[in-house]
């Protein structure tokens, strides 16, 4: 099969974010732009000539397309064998689960995550290492280094191959396997989880459940684990059919976007246990009967938990979180004599912690949890996770968070999105806190006095690397925080993030509304950033 070397231009704009290469799809569709980023990929990771190279993606608008084009580019490149999903698809998890139990060279997976799709949606590329996880920042910057000064790219003269049978095919010297997208990854479920003990919940007819697969990637993967597998009643999942728009919604598993799903959790038939999952399934929201577990509070829960569940039943090493999730873990771990990692935002900073074995859980308050099984988050996993301590615990989801509190104190949460403001403007405001933060230790601010100030950087305790700027911290005297960064993955200006924690332990004070308890935080917050005056914004686009 004749081979096609493209002469092609660099483009300044593909250095990869928090996670991957993310624009609006029609940034993608102009001629030679995914092209570009894929020949870097290949040019820079040169263990995949000849090499194993899993791929798939979410979906999403463009999906198809794409990945007939890079398995083209893959077997120009002298790629030995590609795996790819049926119909093109894999969930993030899915994928990541693949590359480590087939020991590939890596994987290519396509998603913008949480981001709307279509065509006038967002679409996005990432590599993934051998590990199975993001590739980190000392490969992306070699893959973006590359995109600068890239003059061809190589594919092949060759239509299109037949993506929607099971089988193996060949393409020139490349081998082509086209794979069930969930068998895989449901065995490594089974392997984790008390399946016995979970469908006998679902059969006690005791227990009821959605879980709102927000018509992205894991329909098919709920549908079969929870439905086929466990048992739960047909119609458990919902929105369970992938479509390209993702139905024209927002596929972020939170109280705003997820809303459909929440408003099953109260009523007179709320169901006992909800959940949702977004567009590549990595992410997860999870409800019981009118009540919301924070991210934060999850990890935490499931590392006071851990020993309940059989795939850790052993124990566990560590855990970690990003910087601006709740330090709820942060006591379970002191508690029970865990080590504890502090990581910068994106779930690419926990990959040496797992590969080092020093820790074994891992989350986001972005509503991401994840374990050593693969290396990414995984939306399902943690469904699952949840729902085996369930069947085990015999409590309500409500019981076994507030339990948590007595014992741990509680951490409430909030997080202000001030999403699409002006890139200056985002800017300028990052500035002048950064030129706030010497002065603000010791100051009292409406009576919460100021104990550190700082813009946090990570130094790697595995390859020593070290990242900086990764969002400015004021520390409060009581354990509060304010943590301010901006997105990393949006596609259009930029997007303030501002988290806010406060710890009580007090368990009278325990059931208070968040909304209430962060009111004075949320006004200093705005205030030292002069939020209103520098982005025009009086509220934010989204709290959660
Ligand atoms: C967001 C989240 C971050 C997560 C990432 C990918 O990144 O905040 O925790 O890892 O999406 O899902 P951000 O837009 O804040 O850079
Ligand atoms: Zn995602």
């Amino acid at each position: 099969m004749e081979i096609l070397t493209i002469t092609t231009q660099p483009f300044s704009d593909q250095r990869p974010g928090t996670s991957g290469l993310r624009k609006k799809v029609r940034i993608f569709q102009a001629p030679h732009y995914l092209e570009n980023f894929v020949q870097s990929i290949f040019d820079t990771q040169t263990d995949l000539k000849g090499g194993v190279l899993v791929l798939g993606g979410d979906g999403r608008y463009y999906n198809r397309q794409a990945i007939q084009i890079i398995i083209r580019m893959a077997a120009a490149n002298g790629v030995a064998k590609v795996i790819v999903g049926q119909g093109g698809l894999l969930s993030t998890p899915a994928a990541s689960c693949l590359i480590r139990k087939y020991q590939t060279n890596g994987g290519i997976i396509l998603s913008a995550s949480h981001n709307p799709g279509g065509p006038d949606g967002d679409f996005g590329i990432k590599f993934n290492t051998a590990n199975g996880g993001p590739a980190p920042e000392g490969v992306t910057e070699a893959i973006f280094a590359h995109t600068r000064k890239i003059t061809e790219y190589r594919t092949l003269a060759f239509d299109a191959i037949d993506l929607d049978t099971i089988g193996s095919l060949s393409l020139g010297q490349t081998g082509v396997e086209v794979i069930d997208p969930v068998a895989d990854y449901a065995a490594l479920m089974e392997d984790l989880f008390d399946f016995d003990r979970i469908r006998q919940l679902f059969d006690s007819g005791l227990f009821s459940m959605r879980f709102d697969a927000m018509h992205a990637i894991t329909g098919p993967y709920a549908k079969r684990i929870l439905e086929e597998m466990l048992g739960a009643e047909p119609g458990t999942v919902i929105n369970g059919d992938p479509k390209e728009d993702f139905g024209g919604g927002h596929p972020d598993p939170n109280l705003v976007h997820a809303h459909e799903v929440v408003t099953l959790t109260s009523g007179r038939n709320a169901v006992d246990f909800a959940a949702a999952s977004d567009g590549d399934g990595d992410r997860n929201m999870i409800l019981g009967r009118n009540f919301f577990v924070t991210p934060s509070d999850s990890l935490a829960v499931m590392a006071a938990n851990a020993h309940h569940i059989k795939g850790y039943a052993g124990g566990i090493n560590g855990v970690a979180r990003s910087m601006p999730t709740s330090q709820a873990v942060d006591r379970v771990a002191e508690e029970l004599g865990l080590d504890c990692y502090e990581t910068p935002t994106g779930w690419k900073f926990f990959g040496n912690l797992l590969d080092a074995k020093r820790i074994t859980l891992c989350g986001e308050e972005s509503f991401g949890t994840g374990s050593d099984h693969v290396r990414e988050k995984d939306g399902l996993w943690a469904v699952l996770f949840w729902l085996n301590l369930l069947a085990v615990r015999k409590m309500s989801v409500k019981e076994i968070v507030q339990e948590h509190w007595w014992r741990f104190g509680r951490n409430f949460y909030t997080r202000y999105d001030y999403e699409g403001i002006d890139t200056e403007a985002a800017n300028g405001l990052m500035t002048h806190l950064q030129a706030r933060l010497a002065d603000l230790p010791g100051t009292t601010l409406d009576g919460y006095i100021v104990d550190y100030a700082d813009n946090f950087a990570y130094t790697d305790p595995v390859d020593g690397s070290v990242s900086k700027n990764q969002g400015v911290r004021i520390g409060f005297t009581d354990g509060s925080r304010i943590v301010y960064r901006l997105s990393g993955t949006g596609t259009a200006g930029a997007t303030l993030r501002v988290y806010l924690e406060a710890y009580e332990s007090d368990t009278e004070k325990q059931g208070r509304k968040t909304a209430e308890v962060m009111h004075p935080l949320v006004e200093i917050a705005i205030g030292i950033a002069e939020i209103v005056s520098r982005t025009g914004r009086k509220e934010p686009t989204v709290i959660t």
